[in-house]
C-alpha cells in the first residue's frame, strides 16, 4: 500500500472527515465529543490536520483550543491504514500546531483501547487511571433543538410553577401525579407506578388550564409545544396533519405537547360527519402511539368536558382528568397579594378575597392592572406617587363582571363529580 502525506485540513476536506470518522471507532462506545462538536471546532477553524493517500482523506485528528489548553477532539482513521503509525503521525501533526498556537496542555479522552489511544501513549501522553468521567445531560440535546425549532416548541424558562399562585389543592395533584413520576421515573416503576402521558384539564374559562400547562413544562425542564388543529388543518387536513405532527413529535426525547380548546377536535363523532369521526379516531390512535414512548407528556385542555367523544375519557388514554375550578380563598389571597405586591399597594388581601367569591385567576389578574393603570395615569397626572388602598381595589371589584357565574359553579361540581379522575 502506498504511503501517507499529513497535511492541514480544509474546508473541502469536511465531507471526507466525517466518512472516516464514522468508519473509524472500533470499542462501539460513543466518543465524549460528539461528531457535531468536532464539525463545530472544525467550521471555527480551530487546528485539525488530515492524512491522505493520493487525492483521498484517510485519517485525520481534529483540535479545539480553549485558552492555554488545548482538547484532541478526535483521531480517526480508515480501517485500512490502522496499525501503521498513521495514528502517531496525526497526533504529532496537529499537537505541533497547537503548541505552536500558544497552547501548553493537550487532552483527550477515549473509551478504553479505543482507535487512537495507541497513537496517544506512543506520543508521550500519560493516561490517568483512576479518574472517573461524570456527566449530568440536560433534557434537551443539541439535535433536539433543531427540531423543536422547527415544530415551534419553546423552552419555558424556570420558575413558572413558583409562579402559578394559590391553586393549592389543584398544585398538590399534578405535583404528585404527574411532575413526581415523570421527574424520578426510575423509583416510581420499583413501585410499580407508570409515568402519565397524558392529562385532561377542564374547567371554566380563566382559570389557568394554560397556565398550569406551562408551569409543568417548567417544572420538568421539558420543552412545551403547543398543537394548533386549525394550524394543522389549513396545511395538510386535519386528520393527515395531526398524524403527521404526532410522527413527529415521536423524534424528541422529551416534550410537554399541550392542545388548548381540545372540544374542537375531540367533541363526540356524530355519525353524520364521516371528516369529524376520522378527525377523532386519527386523534385516539395517535394518543395511543404517543403513550408508547417515554419522556413525555400530553397535556388537552376544555372548557367544556361534557360534548368530549366519551372514548377519549376512557381509561388507557388519560391517566387523569383533572378539575382546575376557580379559586378557593387562599388562592384568591395569594393571587391578590401578588399584585398588591406588584402595585405597592397598602391594601388588605384578605378583605379584597373575600369580596372576589367566583373570580377567577384572570378576573383578579384585570381588576388588579385596572387599579394599577389608574395608580399610575394618577401619579402621571399630579407628579406626586399615588398608591392604591383597599378602597380602591373594592371599587373595582364591584364593577367587574366574574367570568364564572353561580350557574357556572354549580355546572363546574355537577362535571367534577361526573368526570374527574384524579
Ligand atoms: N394561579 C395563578 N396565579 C397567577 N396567575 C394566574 C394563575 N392562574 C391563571 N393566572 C393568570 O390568569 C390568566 C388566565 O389564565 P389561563 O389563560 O391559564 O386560563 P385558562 O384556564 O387557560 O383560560 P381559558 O379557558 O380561557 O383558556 C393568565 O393571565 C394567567 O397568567
Ligand atoms: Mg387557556
Amino acid at each position: 500500500m502506498a504511503g501517507w502525506l499529513i497535511r492541514e485540513y480544509t474546508q473541502d476536506d469536511l465531507e471526507a472527515v466525517i466518512r472516516v470518522d464514522t468508519e473509524s471507532g472500533t470499542t462501539g462506545e460513543p466518543p465524549l465529543f460528539q461528531l457535531s462538536d468536532a464539525v463545530a471546532a472544525l467550521q471555527a477553524a480551530h487546528p485539525a490536520v488530515v492524512a491522505v493517500s493520493g487525492d483521498e482523506v484517510v485519517g485525520a485528528a481534529v483540535g479545539r483550543v480553549e485558552g492555554d489548553r488545548a482538547w484532541l477532539l478526535r483521531i480517526c482513521m480508515a480501517p485500512a491504514w490502522r496499525h501503521m503509525g498513521m495514528g502517531s503521525a496525526l497526533v504529532t501533526a496537529l499537537e505541533d500546531r497547537l503548541l505552536a498556537s500558544g497552547v501548553r496542555a493537550v487532552h483527550a479522552v477515549l473509551p478504553e483501547g479505543e482507535t487512537g489511544a495507541t497513537a496517544l501513549l506512543n506520543c508521550g501522553y500519560e493516561a490517568r487511571e483512576g479518574l472517573v468521567f461524570f456527566e449530568r445531560r440536560g433534557p434537551v440535546t443539541a439535535e433536539a433543538i433543531g427540531l423543536l425549532s422547527s415544530l415551534g416548541a419553546e423552552l419555558p424558562p424556570g420558575g413558572l410553577w413558583q409562579k402559578v399562585a394559590g391553586m393549592r389543592r389543584e398544585k398538590e395533584i399534578i405535583e404528585r401525579r404527574l411532575v413526581l413520576p415523570l421527574a424520578h421515573p426510575e423509583l416510581a416503576s420499583q413501585h410499580g407506578v407508570e409515568p402519565p402521558r397524558a392529562v385532561m384539564l377542564f374547567g371554566p374559562p380563566g382559570t389557568g388550564k394554560s397556565t398550569f400547562a406551562h408551569a409543568i413544562a417548567s417544572r420538568l425542564g421539558w420543552p412545551f409545544l403547543e398543537l394548533f388543529p386549525a394550524r394543522l388543518a389549513a396545511e395538510y387536513g386535519l386528520a393527515a396533519g395531526l398524524s403527521r405532527r404526532f410522527d413527529e413529535i415521536g423524534r424528541l426525547d422529551h416534550v410537554l405537547v399541550f392542545i388548548d380548546e381540545v372540544e374542537e377536535v375531540a367533541a363526540a363523532r356524530s355519525g353524520a360527519d364521516p371528516t369529524s369521526v376520522g378527525v377523532v379516531n386519527e386523534l385516539l390512535k395517535a394518543i395511543v402511539r404517543f403513550r408508547g414512548q417515554d419522556g413525555r407528556l400530553l397535556v388537552c385542555a376544555t372548557n367544556n368536558v361534557t360534548i368530549l367523544d366519551p372514548a377519549f375519557l376512557r381509561h388507557g388514554r388519560f391517566d387523569y382528568v383533572l378539575p382546575i375550578g376557580p379559586p378557593d380563598r387562599v388562592a384568591r389571597v395569594a393571587l391578590w397579594e401578588s399584585y398588591l405586591a406588584k402595585a405597592g399597594a397598602e391594601a388588605d388581601g384578605e378583605a379584597l378575597a373575600d369580596a372576589s367569591e367566583g373570580f377567577t385567576p384572570a378576573d383578579i389578574a384585570h381588576a388588579g392592572r385596572t387599579v394599577s393603570q389608574a395608580q399610575f395615569e394618577r401619579t402621571f397626572d399630579t407628579g406626586t406617587r399615588s398608591r392604591p388602598t383597599t378602597a380602591d381595589y373594592l371599587a373595582t371589584i364591584r364593577t367587574t363582571q366574574p367570568t364564572v357565574s353561580p350557574a357556572m359553579t354549580q355546572e363546574f361540581t355537577e362535571q367534577t363529580e361526573r368526570f374527574a379522575r384524579l
